[in-house]
């Protein structure tokens, strides 16, 4: 895409090594285990499938969608559209999120996996947005600390588009993409 009003911060060659290497680690971690992983629809979806791809477990994968930006930039309340399927009980449990902001809506998510009764619950973020957390969210496995503004690509919108990107970009003027 040819446009002023986005910076390219992470190419898609960036991308891909950082997302084999999570993955490595996350075989590694899990050894022996048999863990279910979660895709956060629908942000997540193109980390999530890469990063399945190259992680080395008998694993399950589930998905769920957790609505909280309405539109645009704004945040709204929280919602669970869809559900993970997949008993969880006695597993342990990881999920893969695009981005990790004020962290309102994984608190809200593992809360409710918590309830369950997983044999444990950690969290792996392709970015996080670190300075701007506002609930006690740690996230275990990170892609990229980033600071700066809003992002799309690589699974991530603005007004839900951008999404198809395969790098991330910084929306440098919002009104004029
Ligand atoms: P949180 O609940 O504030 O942590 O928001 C997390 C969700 O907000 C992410 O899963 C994204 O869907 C969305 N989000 C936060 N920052 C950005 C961004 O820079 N670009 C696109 N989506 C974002
Ligand atoms: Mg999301």
């Amino acid at each position: 895409m040819d446009n002023k009003y986005i910076k390219v911060v992470l190419s898609e060659r960036t991308i891909q090594k950082r997302v084999k290497q999570l993955a490595k680690q996350i075989t590694l971690d899990y050894a022996g285990k048999t863990p279910v992983i979660i895709c956060m629809l629908k942000g997540a979806v193109y980390f999530f499938t890469d990063l399945v791809k190259n992680i080395d477990l008998p694993l399950t994968i589930e998905f769920a969608r957790l609505s909280s930006y309405k539109n645009g930039t704004t945040s709204g309340d929280m919602e669970l559209v869809a559900d993970i399927k997949e008993k969880i009980e006695g597993k342990d449990v990881l999920i893969v999120e695009d981005i990790v902001d004020s962290g309102k809506t994984l608190a809200y998510f593992i809360d409710m996996l918590k309830k369950k009764n997983p044999a444990s619950v950690k969290i792996c973020a392709f970015l996080d947005k670190m300075e701007r957390r506002e609930v006690n969210i740690k996230s275990d496995y990170v892609g990229f600390d980033i600071d700066c503004g809003f992002v799309i690509g690589y699974g991530m919108d603005y007004a839900e588009k951008y999404r198809e990107l395969p790098y991330l970009a910084e929306v440098l003027d919002p009104t004029k993409i």
